[in-house]
């Protein structure tokens, strides 16, 4: 679908210093060309000790790469120590917004309903939320996986209009694939992808489907990154890894464009 500009969103996780990543953004920024980044929309995702400093290179050097926070608060203000609100992220010039990662949910708790309150405060903000969904290991031998991260998905996005959808990024993450070495195939990643826009269809219609952008997640490389962006309702990749090497990412960015 032509109006499904492909995204690359390199989510550092808890990785690099600010001064790091200066560097990387810098480095990423040379190894691209303008048309490369027309053709895809590149993301960073840093700890947010790093937002402020990435923020300062890209409108300095107007540099054709969106940044975003890896989290945000249910809240929006007062006394929520360690926490970061929607507002503070927006200040900060972030585009969007990664809600309910895989280590988020695992690590910290983050429930569906979590989530889908983070979704809320992401939208409010005018931020764009990455919606993360995925199935473990079990569900995936199973063969639970398309029902479990439907429902994953109808759950975040519970009470919301077709219109509020269509602003919203979602990254099937499949657990077993994250941080593994091992890939999804294209076909696994199609499979879930098409099953996420056709549920998208079926509860929010199928012009809102057709623009939600929907990504793969799980130990993306430069080497396998254009088999699995073939895949017709696959619409980018959120990397985590191979996005913290500059040649890396540069290479898995430009076999999106
Ligand atoms: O959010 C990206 C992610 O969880 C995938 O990580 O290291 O497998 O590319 P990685």
């Amino acid at each position: 679908y032509e109006g499904r500009r492909p995204l690359i969103a390199g989510n550092w996780k808890m990785n690099l210093t600010h001064l790091e990543a200066i560097g990387l953004v810098q480095k990423v920024a040379f190894g691209l060309k303008e048309p490369e980044l027309e053709a895809a929309e590149v993301v960073v995702v840093p700890p947010f000790t790093a937002i402020r400093s990435v923020q300062t290179l890209v409108q300095g050097d107007k540099i054709e790469i969106g940044f975003g926070g890896q989290d945000l608060s249910t809240a929006d203000s007062g006394a929520y120590t360690g926490e970061v609100s929607g507002a503070q992220l927006k200040a900060l010039a972030c585009t969007y917004v990664v809600v309910g990662h895989s280590e988020r949910r695992a690590m910290h708790a983050e429930t569906d309903e979590v989530v889908a309150a983070k979704v809320r405060k992401a939208l409010e903000h005018e931020l764009v939320p990455i919606l993360c969904v995925g199935e473990g290991l079990e569900v995936r031998k199973a063969g639970e996986h398309v029902p479990y991260t439907t429902a994953q998905v109808d759950a975040a996005l519970e009470g919301l209009d077709a219109a509020t959808v269509a602003g919203v990024v979602v990254a099937y993450e499949p657990v077993w694939a994250i941080g593994t070495g091992e890939v999804a195939t294209p076909e696994d990643a199609q499979e879930v992808c098409g099953a996420i826009r056709s549920r998208l269809a079926e509860r929010f219609g199928p012009e809102t489907a057709d623009v939600v952008r929907i990504l793969y997640g799980g130990s993306v490389k430069a080497g396998n990154t254009a088999g699995i962006l073939a895949g017709p309702d696959v619409d980018g990749a959120l990397v985590g890894g191979a996005s913290l090497d500059a040649d890396e990412f540069v290479s898995i960015c430009r076999s999106a464009a």
